[in-house]
């Protein structure tokens, strides 16, 4: 298929659907030939649109097209089990959107799904792994710029969108769960969280879960769509050097503190302690739109029958982790272990 254009159905127009239109018709090595909504009005106003393309509001009726190598799906969370499934039954390509799903039970049957054909992508919407700065972050990371990584803690507050059918865990954390598994290099051991349901008292709004890694490393990911500030954030603290992304600066996402504190003698506790504080370094980060770098992923994937980045395996330790999170917060906060 590697020189051909794929043929590619988007199931899903909302809020974000319509993004992963304009990326899908801004990418050259796809054409998008099928549309689907559940919602008629949605329908209407796309098929004024763009009158070359093929609409329907169930996406039963796409399955088994044979005309169709790849569907692209970006409706609720709660639906993405039953789609993805029946898309990668019929020998379609699938991308679905974070989180892969709303349970561990599907979320497993997915990957051994998946399994049966390799070579077909089942890619989830991670979509910050795609992030020129994260890549950037990695790469230094990888190459020892920080040192020993001591933690890494994540802030994703904004006021709205209030989902009801998955708490803000599920809702926005997906996102930096993938950042901590990607930097880490690994799933946590372990995880603790706290929540808080404010507006439906069974819907948590806010939630805080710590992540244990090995070797003592630690994640804190702080989540809420009931906050007066939009921030996004990503503090990583290393045994030689402090780095801050902020996803909010418009140029300057990224500066390497040269900062840190070194203990000389163990004995002499306070009195061999140096604290450093040294210059601040702001490296140029490549611009371009996460978005547009993951579905074009997706599409070389599909193309060249390659492992996407964030597979469903990735997607599965995602839904892991906000599963036992989950737990915990029913728990009030107990230490639940990963398996
Ligand atoms: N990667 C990101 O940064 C990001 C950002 C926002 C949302 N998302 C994800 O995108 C997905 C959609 O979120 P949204 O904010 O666009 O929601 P939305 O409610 O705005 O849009 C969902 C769309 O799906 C349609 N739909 C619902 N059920 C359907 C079905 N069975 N068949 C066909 N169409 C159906 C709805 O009519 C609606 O148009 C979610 O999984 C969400 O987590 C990802």
């Amino acid at each position: 298929m590697s020189d051909k254009k794929i043929r590619a159905a988007l199931v899903g127009v909302g809020g974000w659907g319509t993004n992963i239109l304009r990326a899908l018709l801004a990418t050259d090595t796809v054409r998008l030939t099928h549309i689907c909504d559940a919602n008629p009005d949605r329908i209407r106003a796309l098929a004024a649109q763009y009158p070359d393309m093929a609409f329907t509001e169930r996406y039963a009726e796409l399955v088994g097209n044979p005309d169709i190598d790849a569907v692209l799906i970006a409706t609720p969370a709660i639906t993405h089990a039953d789609i993805a499934e029946a898309f990668f039954e019929a020998g379609k390509a699938v991308f679905v959107e974070k989180p892969l799903t709303l349970s561990l039970s599907d979320a497993d049957r997915l990957a051994g799904l998946a399994q049966k054909d390799p070579t077909r992508p089942l890619m989830v919407g991670h979509l910050l792994i795609y992030h020129p700065a994260v890549t950037m972050i990695k790469d230094i990371i990888d190459d020892g710029g920080l040192g020993d990584i001591y933690y890494i803690y994540t802030k994703r507050l904004n006021l709205g969108v209030v989902r009801q059918d998955e708490n803000v865990l599920w809702s926005l954390a997906p996102h930096d769960i993938s950042i901590l598994i990607h930097l880490m290099g690994g799933a946590p051991e372990a995880v603790s969280a706290h929540g808080g349901a404010y507006l439906s008292q069974t819907v948590q709004d806010v939630a805080f879960m710590t992540l244990f890694f090995s070797s003592g490393r630690m994640g804190e990911i702080h989540v809420s769509w009931l906050d007066p500030n939009k921030e996004r954030k990503t503090v990583v603290v290393g045994s030689q050097k402090m780095l801050v992304f902020d996803d909010m600066e418009a140029t300057e996402k990224i500066r390497i503190y040269d900062k840190g504190a070194q203990v000389k003698s163990a004995a002499d506790f306070a009195r061999s302690i140096s604290i450093r504080h040294g210059d601040i370094h702001i490296p140029l980060v490549r611009t371009q739109e996460p978005l547009m770098a993951e579905v074009r992923h997706f599409v070389d994937c599909v193309r060249e029958g390659k492992r996407p980045n964030s597979d469903v395996r990735q997607g599965l330790e995602v839904v892991k982790v906000l599963a036992a999170g989950d737990e915990s917060m029913r728990e009030g906060g107990e230490i639940i272990r990963l398996k």
